[in-house]
């Protein structure tokens, strides 16, 4: 995982990552996870197979949760129970109208003690809750297996301190 930038250390909003390969992604995870605290929400965005399950899978990976994490293309939500907090993981892809978070009843999954994943959060835009942190991937180049630039944008204060503190366990922080 390689900083390309980011704004100041003290009140960071934005950080930009290059994530050369799969496992880049599985690491920035693994370092992610212990930062999101309950009642976070975060949104997944960019194009089909840029690499928002992958993550979401890589964060819960992280937190130690060994079995299968599956995309909810189809299934619109998977429930995770990770040391007694439910994380939630939605797509909303297959939404033809964004009224569709409501019929579905899953406002009721953003509570203070839940962390919520979600993918395709336009689908459901101004129904879906405002993200926390959004992480938005782009393709590095135009072969998919080219690598991907990761922005993390904070929108909260409680987004601005993940970021925060990402950066400050990041190779070279500090230096
Ligand atoms: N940093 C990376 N560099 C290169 N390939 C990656 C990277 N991260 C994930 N991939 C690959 O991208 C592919 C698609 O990933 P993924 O299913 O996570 O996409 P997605 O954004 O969830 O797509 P969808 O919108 O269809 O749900 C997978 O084959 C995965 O191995
Ligand atoms: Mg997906």
């Amino acid at each position: 995982m390689h900083s390309l930038h980011h704004s100041p250390v003290h009140a960071p909003s934005t950080l930009t990552l290059c994530l050369p390969d799969e496992a880049a992604t599985l690491d920035l995870g693994r370092q992610l996870a212990p930062l999101l605290a309950p009642g976070t929400v975060v949104w997944l965005e960019g194009d089909l197979g840029a690499g928002k399950t992958t993550l979401a899978r890589a964060l819960l990976r992280g937190l130690g949760h060994d079995g299968p994490v599956k995309s909810p293309t189809y299934t619109l939500v998977e429930v995770y129970v990770v040391s007694s907090i439910y994380w939630y993981h939605f797509d909303f892809y297959r939404f033809n109208e964004p009224t569709e978070f409501e019929d579905a009843g899953l406002g009721e999954y953003f509570r203070n003690n839940s962390v919520c994943l979600v993918e395709w959060p336009e689908k459901a835009a101004n129904h879906v809750p405002s993200a926390d942190l959004a992480l938005v991937f782009r393709f590095a180049a135009q072969a998919p297996e080219s690598g991907r630039i990761l922005d993390l944008v904070a929108h909260s204060e409680a987004g601005r301190k993940c970021l925060s503190q990402l950066i400050s366990r990041m190779p070279g922080a500090g230096t």
